[in-house]
This record gives C-alpha cells, structure tokens and sequence, in this order.
C-alpha cells in the first residue's frame, strides 16, 4: 500500500463502488487540482537473486563480451583497454530500454523510438501478477543485496571487494494506484540502481537504465491500472567484473513514486543561478521547464516565490523576494522553459565554513491553469560567488580557498552501497574534523541525499560522471554501454545537481583511456565538455588526467587542468628505471607554462597507503617510499602496510612529499587526496583483502596516524601534537625504533621516560618531526609542541598493560525510530588501568537488547573477511566498531553491551524515539 495521507475509504463496497465511479467521473478535474505527490517506496518489497529457470537470456539488455582475461589487481594507471564490440545476434531487450534516455538527447534525430510489438520475452513467472513471491526475502530499501556476504577468500575477487555483487536480481512489490489517479502521471524515481535496471509493470516492460550510478525516471503511466493493484518488477544484472572497486548490486538508493497533474514541473525541471552576488543584493536567474503531457496545447502560468531556510533546512518567516506569474504556452506533448529573475537584497551567502557559512534558499514554483494550482515544486540553492584565478585558485565571495579536498568513492563501509544518510553524514564530519573543506565524487555521480549533505555542511564538491569513455579499464565496466548511454547520462548527472551550491565543477571522466589517444581522444572530450557547456554554463568542466601531458590535445579541450599524480612526478626514483608503466617528472610547470590562464590543482595526490595502526621496520629515511617488503613499508606475508605514512603505490608519493610540492608551486588550487575513507575493493597492494588501505580513516572510519598529518597542516590554529607508533614493543628491547611525531606547531621536544630525546625544528618543505633513532625503552613518550617558541600543545604515549576491559562509546546516545538512524559505537580494549591498547587483537562479542539491532561490525582490518553482520568481531589496533539502528516505530532503552574472553565487559545505554 502506498501511504498518501488521503483520507479514510468509505466502508460498505457498495458505497467504496460508488466513490469509485465518482472518482473516475472527477478524475480529470481532480487530476488537474492536486498538486504533485512523493510518496517514498522503501517498504513492502521481496526479493530473490537470479532467474526463473529457462530465461536463457531472453531478459538480457544486450550481449556481453567474453571475459578473455581477468583484471583483477591490475595496477590502478594501467593503460586502458580498446573495447571489445559486438552486435546481439538474438533478441535483446536494449531497444525498449534506449528511449528510457530521450528526454537527455538534445538532437531529436538521436533520439529512440520505441519498437511497436511488445519484447520477445514470452512467459516470465517473475512479472506476473499471481507469482507467489511470499518465500522471497522481505527488504527494505535502500538495499545492498552483497553486503551481507560471505566474502571469497578465493579467487580474482580483491578488487571488486569479495562481495557477491554481480548477478541478477530481482524486487517486486504491489502499487495500489487509486482510481482518482486516472488523468495524472505517475512516474517511478530511482535514486540509482545498480544496475542494468529494467521496470516492468503489470508484465509490460517500462524502460530501464544501466548505468548504476545515475537517478532516473520511468513513466508508469501507460501500464498502471487504475483503482487496483499494479505489480512492479525490477530486475537488475550486474556484470561480473564491471568495475575496480566494490558496486554494491541491487536498489541501493531511495525509490520514490511521483503523482503529478498532466502538466507539471518536469523531471529537474527547474535550475537556478546566481549571475550577480554582492553583499547588497544578488540576482537569481531561474529557468522553469513545464511538461505537457495531454495531447491538446494548454496555456499555464508559473510563479516562484523565495524562501531563506534556517540551519536545520527549514524556510524561516516571508518570502524575501518574488517572481510574479509569467503565462505561456505549451503545445501537446512538449514542454516550454520560462525564464526570469529575482532580486534577494541583503542576501546570505553560501560559503564553505569555517570563515563562511553555508546558508541556503528555497524556491517554491507553483504551477497554475485556468488559476488552479496544478504543480508546486521545491528547489534548493544557495547564492554565492565562485571564481577560478589562475593565480591564486578558487574564490568563493571573494575569499580565497585552497582546496584541502579528498576523493570519496560511494561506499559506506560496512554499510555497502545501500546509502544511509547518518553513515554519509558521519563520514563528512570525521572528515571535516581533519580539515577537509571539498569532496571530489570518484567517480561517479552520488546519492542525491549526499550532495544535500555536502550543501548544509559547506563543502566544495566535484561533481564526476564516468570512470570511462569508450576504452576500458575492466572487461565489462562502463565503456559497454558509452556510445549509447554517456549524452543521457551526463545530461542527467548535470540536471539532477546543477542547483547545489556545493558542486562548483563538473567532471566527464577519471583517467580515461582516451588520454592515449591524441586528437581522437581530445575530440571526446572536447564533446562532453560541450554537453557541460550546453546544460549548465556556470561551472567549469575537467577531466583528471594521469597521463596526458601540457603539449597533447587532451589537456586543452578543459576549463580546469586536474591532473592525478603528475605534479609530484610519477616513478621518478631509481628503482623505477626501465619500468615499461607510466614515468612522469613533476609536471605542474609544465602545465602552467602551457596553460598560463587555466586554474589547476591535484585531483589525485598521494594514494600513500598504511594499515592503522600497523608499525614496520626499518623505516625509510625517505620523504616518501614505494611499498616494498625490503623498506618497512610493507609485509606481504601478513598482507600489512606500515603506518608511519611515508609509503604510497608505485605511481604515487606519501602526503610530505605532496605538500613540498604543493608549497613549492602556489599557483597550484590545492589538492584531492587519494583518499578520505578506505573503500570496499582496490586493495592495492594485497589483493587477497578486501577493502583499500589507501583511506586517510579506514573502513570502520578509525583515523590513522594519516588524519593527524593532515589536521596539523589542515586545520593550522588548531593546537594538536600526535605521537605514532605505540610504544607496546617488548620484542624491541634497545632496538631503534623511530618515534614521529605531527603537529599543528613548528617545534617539539620529544622525552622518553623524562629523557629529552632533542628539540626539533621543521624544516623548510618538512611536515613532521622524525626521531629515528631512538631506542625503545617501556614507559612514557611525552611530546611538547611548540609555535614562535611558545607551548603550543602537549600529547604523552605510555606502554600498556595486559588487556582487562572493554569501554564502549556511541557516536550519538538517542537514535529515531524510522528505521534508518544509526548510532556507530567504538569499543576500545583498555588495560586495568583504563588506558587504551593501541596493538589489542582481542576478540570480542556484541550483543545488543532492546528496540534496537546489530545492523553490522567492523574494525578497519582489510584483511578481515568475517561478514560484516556477524556480532563477533577481532579488535584491530585497539579499536572495533558496531553499528546500531532503533526498530522502526519502537521506542525505549537499549543496551548494547560487549564482551571478550578474560576482559570485563563494556556496557552502554541509547535512547530510540522520534527522530528529532
Ligand atoms: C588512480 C585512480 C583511482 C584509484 C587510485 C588508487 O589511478 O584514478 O580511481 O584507483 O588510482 O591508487
């Protein structure tokens, strides 16, 4: 049932029937008078992996390729691969699903039209109404139906994540669509679904989309029955080996059900400018597509009025300006854009904290006939001023900002890829508790909720679409589908998010192999930045490049240069020599000579890597290593690498020697790092795991000693001094054991049980305090930072006992009761006198009473391939997570408690309720 708020059904039948017929007499006036409706579908589904038996094919969008070799670990810059390209010699189901993406092909001659007969399929159990779906698992979305596991231990797997994702899988639920829908639309909203998605209603197929990553619309309309029960079908199949890092499969974002009067607001029909932002007064330019889907022309008027909303999102007293109604005609079955301006005096700013603010505006538009309110739509925005200087960067209202920013892949860890709006939000403020101040979306576009998120927290946000063009990086990623997909998938991408604040520049591609490939290439480019262009002339484009160099095609056909690695320099140390894999000296003069105009920055810095927590020896005097089992940086037998941050993967550099370089060219924007968190998949350089070491914060979102390099640099008026390794080493008696040290100041003094180990001082283009050569005694290491020669800030390190007991934290101690709040608890394993085991490998057992449930645990190995559902989880480092959802609709105390073998148990309480 879909919950609309209407009111009661009459309760005899015959009077229900007679309301009936009411209805249907009414419908097309009722339909023109209410406004639209968004009804959230996130309950009452089944689903199954897998056909029907005897489907051999016949639900196939097209045929695949043969896998000839499998990618699996394949280093990250590998060159990119020609497509493999054939034609489907039997019927597949692409031609009903092409005119899915119509409404986003500009030239009507490119557009599809829809075969007349109906698709060969014959007789599908699965789409039938009277199926008996009761055995299939019930589930709520969103839904990632991988997560749970088992991981593969064995296999090709490590780069998609040992997750079971690929394969088919089907959702099915019932739509009630009452009778007086009859004369409105009713459009299916997917936020995205992953992937290969084809809709079928009452066994007629809808449309679909393939592309996992992108929100899309089908129209039900023509199969729904009215007043009765419609049987929605979607199936989904996730190609094997379609990606390098974990998908996730399944309807992982929300779904929404969308009522409209025929002529409505259409589909991210509405986008909103600021052209001019002063403190005085801005102008916001809004563009308003109506759809008119009757077959008759119709006359409409459309006025919007402006709204500021407070900081929990909510518009605060009268509209602060007005665009009166502006009338206009729509022919049968078209759509007219109205376009005009509105004047916001003394308007607030958007702004990326902590020197701004992001404050935001609604647009509310209503949409009349004949003076009846038929549409009324909602837009958010926000009214600020970005400008790209080619010598300073990026300027938001006339203040210089250097992008501190980090790269995000869409995963929630042990979430999957089923968004969770808590998990996104905690994510981003861990991250913005080490200074991060931008996001760049690798690579693909995100969960809508996210770019929300990153609009009310004030981050600066990159907006990518495509991780590949025609070329491919695995044997059946992206590239399958591009010539018919990438104009409908970037212009859906840019229509969905042109009106977030936060999306300051748009991304076509991530290192795609069309670098190679000179004017060929630059012309692919050049006709997705067109398409940018077209839709959304306000921002500029890129396209990261690890390859292409100054004096290419490829470079040219931007607005902004962002290049991946390549202003550290690319294998430049002498153990690369003669390697055949891509060697690049430091480029960002190069780039700067050619494009003196063009801003540029790092959108991929680093990829450094390390295992938190995790301490090898020796360690290399360099500024920054490849892993190797020979230079402390990694152990391939135990599949760790070490944390002293000073390692990253072949082609990258650790973030000391990415700062020296961003220090030594300040026309550079800033930099991107690889990466915030740790991500399911790509666990480079062990693929036996499961999840990337490259994160900044790993899975369970622990920071490793990583953060703390950054916060010192990131967040410079925050006094913090960070002591690493630990300093539990009874094996390392006398034995030089380096002591680093990351601070906020410019200064330390190390002591070891009291003794000065010296005062140091940093250095020009140094980022941290080394003392290599201390000897390791137990005891105390204190550490006293200091700035212009005045204490600055203070951090002491102790040699621990014996593992006794366990203490427990939530994140936040009340949780709602809609089924989706979270609470994520760190357990630390402490000694008997309280204080936290930075080594303890305890394993330990989370039980949690009450109205609440263990949705998942974690501990940030990426090693550890106990499913993440299980409540037995190892401590890792000292630290394990449990995350904690309330039951929907319940209320009251709930005890989550923990325990290990030989330790006191770690107890706490939460409060589920009403989400606040
Ligand atoms: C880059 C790539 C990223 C990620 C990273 C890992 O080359 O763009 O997606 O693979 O390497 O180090």
């Amino acid at each position: 049932m879909i919950d609309r708020n209407r009111t009661g059904a009459p309760a005899s039948a015959r009077r229900w029937l007679a309301a009936v017929l009411l209805l249907c007499l009414l419908a097309p006036l009722l339909a023109a008078a209410t406004p639209r409706e968004r009804v959230l579908l996130d309950t009452g589904w089944r689903f199954h992996r897998g056909d029907p038996a005897g489907v051999d094919g016949r639900l196939d969008y097209d045929v695949r390729p043969e896998i000839t070799q499998s990618a699996d670990g394949k280093v990250a810059d590998a060159r990119p691969d020609e497509a493999v390209r054939i034609e489907a010699t039997r019927p597949v189901l692409k031609p009903w699903i092409l005119p899915t993406g119509n409404r986003f092909i500009r030239d009507p001659k490119q557009r599809h039209a829809r075969p007349d007969a109906a698709p060969p399929v014959g007789d599908i159990a699965f789409l039938r109404a009277d199926f008996d779906d009761s055995h299939w698992q019930p589930v709520s979305l969103p839904h990632d139906w991988a997560i749970a596991g088992p991981f593969i231990a064995d296999g090709p797997y490590g780069g998609m994540g040992r997750l079971p994702s690929w394969g088919i899988g089907w959702y099915r639920r019932s739509l009630d669509i009452p009778a007086s829908d009859h004369g409105r639309r009713v459009y299916l909203d997917v936020g995205g679904a992953m992937s290969y998605a084809t809709v079928w209603l009452n066994g007629q197929l809808v449309g679909g989309w393939p592309y996992g990553y992108n929100s899309w619309r089908v129209d039900l309309t023509p199969y729904i029955e009215f007043g009765g029960s419609n049987q929605l079908a979607i199936r989904l199949d996730n190609p094997p080996e379609s990606a390098r890092w974990y998908p996730g499969g399944g309807l992982y974002r929300d779904v929404h059900l969308t009522t409209t009067a025929p002529v409505h607001v259409a589909q991210w029909g509405t986008h909103v400018t600021t052209p001019e932002v002063s403190p005085q007064s801005a102008t916001v330019h809004l563009a308003v597509t109506v759809d008119n889907t009757t077959d008759a022309p119709v006359h409409a008027q459309v006025e919007t009025e402006f709204f500021a909303l407070d900081a929990n999102g909510q518009p605060q007293g009268e509209a602060v300006a007005r665009i009166p109604a502006i009338g206009f005609d729509i022919v049968a079955g078209g759509n007219t854009k109205a376009t005009s301006r509105a004047r916001i005096a003394t308007p607030r700013l958007w702004g990326p904290p902590p020197s701004q603010q992001p404050n935001l505006y609604l647009a509310v538009t209503t949409v009349r006939q004949d003076d009846r309110v038929i549409d009324r739509h909602e837009t958010r925005f926000g009214i600020r001023d970005v400008q790209w200087d080619a010598d300073r960067g990026v300027v938001v209202n006339g203040e210089h900002i250097v992008l501190n920013g980090v790269n995000q892949h869409h995963d929630l860890g042990a979430l999957g890829a089923a968004f969770n709006l808590r998990a996104a939000q905690r994510q981003l403020e861990i991250l913005r508790g080490m200074g991060v101040n931008a996001i760049r979306m690798a690579h693909n576009p995100p969960d809508p909720q996210l770019l929300e998120l990153t609009d009310r927290m004030g981050f600066l946000v990159i907006d990518e679409v495509f991780d590949s063009w025609e070329k491919k990086k695995t044997p059946l990623d992206f590239h399958l589908v591009f010539p018919d997909w990438h104009e409908a998938d970037l212009r859906a991408m840019l229509r969905r998010d042109r009106n977030h604040p936060s999306v300051i520049l748009w991304s076509v591609g991530n290192e795609v192999g069309e670098q190679y490939d000179g004017e060929a290439g630059a012309d692919i480019g050049w006709g997705l930045a067109q398409i940018v262009r077209e839709e959304d002339p306000t921002r500029p484009t890129t396209a990261s490049m690890n390859w292409a160099k100054a004096d290419m095609p490829f470079p040219g056909m931007f607005d902004v240069i962002n290049l991946n690695y390549q202003g550290e320099g690319i294998r430049q140390d002498p153990e690369f020599e003669g390697t055949e894999r891509i060697r690049t000296p430091p480029s960002y003069p190069d780039f700067r000579a050619t494009f003196p105009d063009k801003v540029m920055f790092g959108s991929e810095t680093a990829s450094a890597l390390s295992t938190r927590g995790t301490y090898l020896f020796p360690v290399t005097p360099a500024q920054s290593a490849p892993v190797r089992d020979h230079n402390g940086g990694g152990d391939s037998a135990t599949q760790r690498v070490s944390a002293y941050e000073l390692y990253a993967v072949d082609f990258g550099s650790s973030a000391d020697k990415v700062f020296a370089t961003l220090d030594r060219h300040p026309y550079v924007a800033g930099e991107f790092v690889w990466n915030g968190f740790d991500y399911l998949g790509e666990p480079t350089p062990y693929y036996s795991a499961r999840s990337s070491y490259s994160g900044m914060i790993d899975l369970a979102g622990f920071p490793k000693d990583r953060y703390y390099l950054y916060q010192a640099r990131w967040r410079p008026d925050l006094p913090m001094v960070h002591i690493l390794p630990h300093w539990n080493w009874p094996n390392r008696m006398g034995v030089v054991t380096p002591v680093h040290v990351f601070t906020s100041g410019d200064e330390a003094e190390l002591f070891l049980n009291g003794v000065s180990q010296g005062r140091k001082k940093k250095g020009r283009h140094e980022y941290r305090l080394r003392w290599d050569a201390v000897a390791y005694q137990p005891g105390e290491l204190r550490v006293q930072a200091y700035r212009n020669g005045k204490p600055w800030a203070q951090a002491t390190l102790e040699t621990t006992g014996a593992p006794a007991q366990l203490a427990l934290e939530a994140d936040r101690s009340r949780i709602g009761n809609d089924g989706r709040d979270l609470s994520f608890i760190t357990l630390r394993v402490l000694d008997a006198q309280g204080r936290a085991i930075r080594n303890a490998d305890n394993l330990v057992r989370f039980e949690v009473q009450g109205p609440a449930e263990l949705v998942a645990t974690d501990n940030g190995d990426p090693r550890d391939l106990t499913a993440f559902p299980s409540p037995e989880r190892r401590a890792f480092s000292g630290l394990a997570l449990a995350i904690v959802r309330g039951l929907p609709g319940q209320s009251g105390t709930v005890t989550v408690k923990a325990s290990g073998d030989g330790l006191q148990a770690g107890e706490l309480q939460l409060q589920v309720g009403q989400p606040q």
